[in-house]
C-alpha cells in the first residue's frame, strides 16, 4: 500500500528515475507543479471526476486513479463541471462500449465551453485496437488514453499530457509487472476491495477479459497481507479479495500457493471483521476452500459461483470445464459445509447453440439450486472470442422469450429465498445514509443482503444488530436491535 512520502523532496528538474514507484512519485511531483500554477493563475484548484463503468476490478483501478490525483493536489467535483473527466471503461458486452461512446459525445460541447478541460479514457474498452483506432478518427477530443496493463503510469501519463498538449496514447498488449505502494482513494472508510490477482487464463469461449485484462497474475501474499493490514489500522474491517478467478489465487507465484492458505492467513489479521471475494470459478473451488469457508469466523457466509449455464452442452462450448453436475454437487458440498450460505450467480441467455432444451437445464439448475440472487445477461457477440464466429447463433426474439422466462424464475426464487430471514436478528454492518430516505441507513448483511432502518450518520461503519422486520423482495426494512458485540 501506499507509504506517505513527500512529493516537495523530489527534485523535478532531475531525470525521471527508471524504478517504480519512484518514477510515478516523480510525475505526481512534477503535476503538482502545474497544479500549483493552475491555483495561481485560476485563483482555484483543478477538479476532476472518474467514472467506472464495468466490475469491482474497475472500481478499484478508479481508485488508484483518484488517489493519484487528489495527491497530486486535484479536487473532486461533478463530471459537468471538472477539469479533467476520465471514463474507466468496460468492454464485457456490446452495450458498455456503446454507453461510452454515448457519454464521450455528451463531453464535446462541455469541452468547448471549458478552456481548461481534459477528457481521460482507460480501462478494458482501450485495450482493444479497434477502439482506439475509432477514438483516433472521430473523437479527437480526447487527451490521454491507456489501458489496463499499465494504470500505475497515470501519474506519468497526465504529466505528459499537461506538458505536451498533444492526444497521449499508451495501451500495452500485455504485462507481467505489478508495481505496488502508489496511493489509493477509498470510496468507504470502512471497506475496501483489494486485488489478489490479475488478469485471467480461462478464456471461456464468450468472454473478452482475458483479452482485455492480460494473462493471470497474483500478488505476493505478503504484499497483500501489508496491505490489509494497513487497511484495518486505517479504520476497515471488511475486505473483498478481488480476482476474475480467485480460486487459482498463487499457482503462478515463485512459490505457489493456495488461494484457501492465503485466507487462513488472513483470517489471522487482528481488527478484520469480514472477508468476502470474487469472482470463484466453480471448476477450481477446491474441497480445502470449502473447510476453510465452514471454519472460519470471518469469512461471509455469501459465495458468488457463476454457472453461466445449466447444460453440460453448452458448458463445454462455453470452455467453462464443469458440467451441471459437478456443480450441482459442489453446491451441495458447500451447503453441507455452510449450511447457511447465500449463493449467487451470473447466467448468460442465447449462447450460440442453445436449444429449448439446454435453456430449460439452466432453468433447472435455478430451481434447484435456489440462488439468493443471479445476474442474468442476454449473449453479446464480442469480436475475437471463439464463440462470436460460432454458428448458430440465437435469434434475438427467441433469447428476448428465454430471457424473460429466466428473470422471473430467478426473482421469484431470490424473493423467496431472502425472506426466509424475516423476523431474525442479524449483524449488519452499516454502510450509507439510505438513498430514499435520508432518516434511515443501510447496511449490509453478512449474506450480502441489505437492510434499510431508522438510523442516523453516526452508524456508518458500525455493526450493529438489526432485527429483520419485513422483506421486499430483494431487501429488508428493519429496525434497530443493539450494537453489536
Ligand atoms: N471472472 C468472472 C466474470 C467476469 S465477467 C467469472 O468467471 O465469473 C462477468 C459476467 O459477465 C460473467 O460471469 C458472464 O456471465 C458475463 N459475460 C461475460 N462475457 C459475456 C458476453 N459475451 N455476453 C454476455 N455476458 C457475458
Ligand atoms: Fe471471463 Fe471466464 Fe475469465 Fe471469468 S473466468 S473473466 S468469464 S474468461
Ligand atoms: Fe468489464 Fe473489464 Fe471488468 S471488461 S467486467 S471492467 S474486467
Amino acid at each position: 500500500m501506499y507509504q506517505e512520502i513527500d512529493l516537495n523532496k523530489i527534485d523535478i528538474h532531475a531525470e525521471p528515475p527508471v524504478e517504480e514507484p519512484a518514477r510515478q512519485y516523480y510525475f505526481m511531483a512534477r503535476c503538482k507543479e502545474w497544479v500549483k500554477d493552475f491555483e495561481q493563475k485560476n485563483g482555484r484548484l483543478p477538479s476532476f471526476c472518474v467514472t467506472t463503468f464495468g466490475c469491482q476490478m474497475n472500481a478499484r483501478d478508479s481508485e488508484k486513479l483518484r488517489g493519484i490525483l487528489k495527491e497530486i493536489g486535484y479536487v473532486e467535483e461533478a463530471e459537468d463541471k471538472a477539469d479533467f473527466v476520465i471514463y474507466n471503461t468496460c468492454t464485457v458486452r456490446e452495450n458498455a462500449n456503446t454507453r461510452v461512446y454515448g457519454r464521450l459525445g455528451q463531453l464535446k460541447p462541455l469541452k468547448k465551453k471549458n478552456p481548461h478541460m481534459m477528457i481521460g479514457l482507460c480501462g478494458c474498452m482501450m485495450q482493444e485496437p479497434e477502439v482506439v483506432e475509432k477514438l483516433k478518427k472521430s473523437y479527437r477530443f480526447v487527451d490521454i488514453i491507456f489501458g489496463t496493463h499499465n494504470i500505475y503510469k497515470f501519474a506519468e501519463l497526465v504529466a505528459t499530457r499537461l506538458e505536451s498538449e498533444r492526444m497521449v496514447i499508451d495501451i500495452w498488449k500485455n504485462t507481467d509487472k505489478i508495481v505496488e505502494n502508489l496511493p489509493n482513494q477509498r470510496k468507504y472508510s470502512f471497506k475496501s476491495g483489494i486485488n489478489i490477482m490479475f488478469g485471467c487464463n480461462n478464456f471461456c469461449s464468450y468472454c473478452i477479459v482475458p483479452y482485455v485484462r492480460g494473462r493471470e497474475r497474483s500478488r505476493d501474499p505478503q504484499a497483500i497481507i501489508q496491505e490489509i493490514r494497513r487497511l484495518v489500522a486505517d479504520g476497515v474491517s471488511e475486505v473483498m479479495l478481488l480476482g476474475q478467478n480467485v480460486n487459482s489465487y498463487g499457482k503462478t507465484l515463485n512459490t505457489p500457493m493456495t488461494f484457501a492458505k492465503l485466507l487462513r492467513e488472513i483470517e489471522k489479521i487482528d481488527g478484520l471483521l469480514r472477508i468476502r471475494f470474487m469472482t470463484s470459478h466453480p471448476k477450481d473451488l477446491s474441497d480445502e476452500l470449502i473447510e476453510v469457508m465452514g471454519n472460519s469466523q470471518k469469512i461471509c457466509k455469501h459465495l458468488h459461483l457463476p454457472v453461466q449455464s445449466g447444460s453440460t452442452d453448452i458448458l463445454a462450448k462455453m470452455n467453462r470445464r464443469y458440467t451441471k453436475e459437478q456443480y450441482l454437487e459442489l453446491v451441495e458440498k458447500l451447503r453441507k459445509a455452510v449450511p447457511d450460505i447465500s449463493l449467487t450467480t451470473d447466467i448468460i441467455v442465447g449462447f450460440p447453440g442453445e436449444t429449448e432444451a439446454d435453456f430449460e437445464e439452466t432453468l433447472d439448475v435455478v430451481r434447484k439450486v435456489r440462488y439468493d440472487s443471479a445476474f442474468t445477461f442476454i449473449y453479446s457477440k464480442r469480436t475475437g472470442t471463439p464463440a462470436a464466429v460460432m454458428e448458430n447463433q440465437v435469434s434475438e426474439e427467441v433469447i428476448k422469450n428465454r430471457f424473460d422466462r429466466l428473470l422471473r424464475e430467478v426473482q421469484t426464487i431470490a424473493a423467496e429465498a431472502c425472506a426466509v430471514h424475516e423476523g431474525t436478528v442479524q449483524e449488519v454492518l452499516v454502510e450509507d445514509i439510505c438513498s430514499h430516505d435520508p432518516k434511515m441507513v443501510t447496511g449490509r448483511l453478512g449474506n450480502n443482503l441489505l437492510v434499510h432502518f431508522y438510523g442516523g450518520q453516526e452508524l456508518i461503519g458500525q455493526y450493529v444488530e438489526v432485527k429483520l422486520t419485513e422483506c421486499r423482495g430483494f431487501y429488508y426494512i428493519g429496525e434497530m436491535a443493539g450494537k453489536a458485540s
